[in-house]
């Protein structure tokens, strides 16, 4: 099973606010992340599903949380209070893929397990406090970049073992 991060970040580093306000709105950007992601599961942190308020339609939509008695009341929300439950549930399902939707403090505990990064770098710098955590180019490698209008598409794959960066 392929995990997947996938994540929207301005030119600084900004993903969010952390009064939970959306930094920009970009129809582009969501009709890219939707196309992306419909059909697969995807694993966010408690306040980014606060923060949206809703389940996004047609993806499993499972949230991370300490809190052993959260409870929504939707159809296609699932909660774990854990990264590898969450995995080992979409594992068991047979999900061929899964994606990551953040936050900050979901991306940074999940790039150690992703095999791959969607990032959209937005075409501005934006306000918040919220930051995508450092992607490390010992790590991590750009296999793509794909440009739309407000953003550019950059595909992140692991760096094959025996790379050398010289
Ligand atoms: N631009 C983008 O692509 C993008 C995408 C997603 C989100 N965002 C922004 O990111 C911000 C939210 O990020 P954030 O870092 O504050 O929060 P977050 O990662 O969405 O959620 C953090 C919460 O997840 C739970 N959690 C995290 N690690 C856990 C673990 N190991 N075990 C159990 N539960 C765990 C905890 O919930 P409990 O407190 O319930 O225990 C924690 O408070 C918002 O501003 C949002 O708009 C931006």
């Amino acid at each position: 099973m392929k995990k997947i991060i996938i994540s929207a970040v301005a030119r600084n580093g900004v993903i969010g606010k952390s009064n939970g306000e959306m930094p920009w709105h970009s129809k582009e950007e969501f009709q890219h992340f939707k196309s992306t992601t419909f059909g697969s599961p995807i694993i966010m942190g408690r306040v980014t599903f606060d923060t949206l308020g809703n389940p996004l339609k047609g993806r499993l939509n499972i949230i991370i949380s300490n809190n052993k008695n959260l409870n929504y009341n939707f159809e296609n929300v699932k909660i774990f209070n854990s990264l590898n439950d969450a995995f080992v549930f979409c594992e068991k399902n047979n999900y061929e893929k899964v994606f990551i939707i953040g936050g900050a403090k979901i991306y940074q505990q999940a790039m150690q397990f992703a095999d791959e990064m969607i990032i959209s770098i937005m075409n501005f710098e934006a306000d918040g406090d919220v930051l995508f955590p450092k992607i490390d180019d010992d790590i991590w490698e750009v296999a793509s970049r794909e440009k739309r209008n407000e953003f550019e598409i950059f595909v992140y794959v692991r760096r094959k073992r025996n790379d050398n960066k010289n």
